[in-house]
């Protein structure tokens, strides 16, 4: 699978083809979330999905993200963990291949390192960005 957040940089002359963060970002988060989330991590987050019943790694509790990163919500390593999730090397992952459905749709700006904007599917955004509100 193609990784969503492409490694390079781009400059700042890519700004004028963005597209701005959709208002309805919030209303897609929780869409995709429900679509392809809750079954396992639960309607709250709280890994507690039928879907993770059995699974060889429960899933996780995703209100607890920030908590377990010293209070701040790690926005860019969460949407690659979506995105890269089943490259992760040191567990056989059971989440499902989520790049197809999350690419779909604008690229928007992000960004990823200090100074390094890299364009991202709106769709990953708005779904990392609705785990952020769930953070408790
Ligand atoms: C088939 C069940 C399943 C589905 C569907 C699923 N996950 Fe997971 N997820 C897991 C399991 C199990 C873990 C933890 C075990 C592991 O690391 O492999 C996990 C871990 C995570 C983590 C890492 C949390 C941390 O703090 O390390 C994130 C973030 C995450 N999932 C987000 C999502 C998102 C967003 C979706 C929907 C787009 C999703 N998951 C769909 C089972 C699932």
């Amino acid at each position: 699978m193609k990784r969503l957040i492409a490694g390079a940089g781009v400059g700042a002359a890519l700004a004028g083809a963005l597209v701005a963060c959709a208002p309805q970002s919030a209303t897609t988060g929780r869409a995709l979330y429900d679509q392809y989330c809750q079954s396992c991590h639960g309607t709250g987050g709280k890994g507690d999905g039928p879907g993770g019943v059995g699974l060889p790694h429960a899933p996780a509790d995703l209100t607890q993200i920030a908590a377990r990163n010293g209070g701040t919500f790690p926005m860019v390593k969460v949407m690659s963990v979506i995105d890269g999730y089943t490259r992760r090397g040191d567990r056989a992952s059971v989440m499902p291949e989520l790049g197809p459905a999350l690419q779909e749709g604008p690229l928007v700006l992000i960004e990823t390192e200090p100074g390094v904007m890299t364009p991202t599917p709106a769709n990953l955004v708005a779904l990392a960005e609705y785990l952020r509100g769930l953070q408790g």
